[in-house]
């Protein structure tokens, strides 16, 4: 399983470019909404970073809109991925995009069959939200083994993000059951580093070293 971070904010994606772990990036119009930038430029900021995919989400809702977005934003660098929600007209314009090689991620899966639906469109990704669904009682991670399991069985190729990630294990149990990525805030990928014991063991081993 590959790595992304998913936020806007240029310092964590430095930071976490610099650890040697990340192969792409997320965003979404709320996390560019944070940092308060212009989307276009911060793309091209994030692309001058990360050779990887990274995504960047229409805000059209008509398939027509989503393509010119979608081709505009495509344009900015190669490596960047049109970001589509999951909807009828998402589907229509993942289907141009296909036809164009332009490459998509499409996003707010919540059941197994929207994802299947995406990946015949010609998603290059879906997204399926974890943290979401665990935040109204479902069991997020359930979806990551129904989906890998229906791509397995079918020989799609589509690859699956695991993303609305909230904490360590989330992303331990999407590996576990077959997501190609995962895509994971900052705070998460900082919680991911540490472990108790390594810490200890530091501390011991360097204490050992000063007393010999
Ligand atoms: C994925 O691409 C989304 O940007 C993200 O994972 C949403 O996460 P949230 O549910 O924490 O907003």
């Amino acid at each position: 399983m590959k790595f992304f971070i998913d936020t806007a904010n240029l310092t964590q994606i430095k930071e976490a470019h610099e650890l040697g772990i990340l192969s792409g990036v997320t965003t979404n119009p709320t996390l560019v909404a944070k940092e308060g930038v212009d989307l276009k430029e911060r793309l091209k900021e994030i692309t001058a970073i990360v050779d990887g995919s990274v995504s960047a989400e229409v805000i059209a809702t008509d398939a027509e809109g989503m393509v010119k977005e979608g081709r505009e934003l495509a344009a900015i660098a190669p490596n960047i991925t049109v970001k589509v929600p999951m909807t009828t007209e998402g589907l229509k314009a993942v289907k141009t995009f296909s036809n164009e090689n332009i490459k998509t991620n499409v996003t707010l899966i919540f059941s197994s069959v929207q994802a299947l639906l995406a990946a015949r469109a010609g998603a290059t990704y879906v997204s399926p939200f974890l943290g979401r669904l665990d935040d109204i009682g479902h069991h997020g991670l359930d979806l990551i083994s129904d989906i890998a399991e229906i791509f397995q069985i079918h020989d799609i190729d589509t690859e699956i993000i695991a993303a609305s990630i909230r904490h360590p294990m989330h992303v331990a149990e999407a590996a576990i059951r077959g997501a190609h990525i995962a895509t994971i805030p900052y705070k998460v990928i900082s919680q991911l580093v540490k472990h108790p014991l390594t810490d200890k063991g530091i501390e011991q081993f360097l204490n050992d070293w000063n007393n010999r």
